[in-house]
């Protein structure tokens, strides 16, 4: 096991080696064991994260807070309207200045071709970990919470086990890639037959699809993608795990009202019962939230009995915890 992981940065998933968060998970186990017994693990005492958003956010702020408080340190929650990076602080010199006050600096940024950038150079100037709490890349603290749920629904050998990773229509807002792509990332290395299916002009960065691929290759699991605008419900079909949720058509257009244009095509990818009813009897269904509620996803499906959101949504509390544990001690 590959336990020393002091000092180190996460921002793409696969930049812990599959050791690395085999680790990450058997450190989230016992925490989550030591927070329902309710031992103390103040592993973290008197230390101070730095969270820095650009982008809204409910469950990411609320767990990476609880969790700095419940191993013993502190948040700085960081609105970055409030700062004066748009009075010319760099990014190196937030990594430089934050890097001396803070123990560990945790960063959303989703922006389109600024946030993974600003965050790898904030990176480079710090002295202490930096933590990717969603770019436009990757969300790999929402990856990590969702393979822990699957281990726990699944078991801890996901090997040939179904994962299909849908689009779903939302009528909110262009939604990141981040979450498919980090998905389909990290879960073909843990064995799992992956297939990403959307509709043709909901393609994912092809870089991150080449990678998906090398990892399925190297790991012996597989990886399909199927672009139909009529795919969702035959893609379902004797799934194990469905995560269906939207993501913007950012590869196709990065102007919203062309985006929502093309969305609008395809109402009818909504994830509902008669979908629900082709994957496997015990499937679960998984979305990180916020979902556009009866839109997205039916009310039916959602706070149905194979909906684990709730649980999934509560074990970013138990992964950051084990992250931030094993890195900024
Ligand atoms: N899943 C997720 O990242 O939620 P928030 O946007 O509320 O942080």
């Amino acid at each position: 096991m590959q336990t020393d992981l002091r000092g180190r940065d996460l921002i793409g998933d696969l930049d812990f080696s599959k050791e690395e968060v085999e680790t990450v998970l058997d450190v989230a186990w016992d925490l989550k064991r030591k927070r329902a017994l309710g031992e103390p693990h103040a592993y973290l005492r008197d230390k101070v994260l730095a969270m820095l958003f650009f982008f809204p956010s409910t469950r990411t702020r609320g767990s990476f807070e609880a969790g700095i408080d419940q191993l013993g340190g502190h948040a700085a929650f960081i609105e970055s309207r409030t700062t004066q990076i748009s009075h010319g602080d760099t990014e190196r010199e937030l990594g430089e200045i934050f890097g001396r006050y803070f123990d560990g600096i945790a960063i959303r940024h989703v922006t389109w071709g600024v946030g993974n950038r600003y965050i790898n150079l904030v990176a480079e100037a710090s002295r202490v970990p930096v933590f990717n709490m969603q770019c436009e890349i990757y969300h790999p603290f929402q990856i990590l919470a969702d393979l822990m749920t699957m281990m726990e629904k699944k078991g801890r050998d996901l090997r040939r086990k179904k994962l299909v990773v849908s689009w779903a229509y939302a009528s909110s807002y262009l939604k990141p890639i981040s979450v498919p792509q980090s998905l389909i990332l990290q879960m073909t290395r843990f064995g799992m037959d992956v297939t990403l299916v959307h509709p043709p002009e909901f393609g994912l960065m092809p870089d991150i699809v080449d990678q998906a691929k090398a990892q399925a290759h190297k790991y012996g699991s597989s990886f399909e993608v199927i672009s139909d605008p009529d795919g969702m419900e035959a893609a379902m079909k004797d799934a194990d795990v469905i995560y269906a949720k939207s993501w913007g058509p950012l590869m196709t257009t990065t102007d919203p009202d062309e985006g929502k244009r093309i969305q609008d095509q395809y109402k009818h990818w909504i994830m509902d019962s008669k979908k629900l009813a082709v994957a496997k009897d015990d499937v679960i269904y998984m979305h990180p939230l916020p979902a556009d509620r009866d839109i997205e996803v039916t009310s039916e499906v959602l706070d149905g009995p194979h909906s684990v959101v709730f649980d999934e949504a509560e074990n970013r509390l138990h992964v950051q915890k084990a992250v931030m544990a094993l890195t900024m001690r």
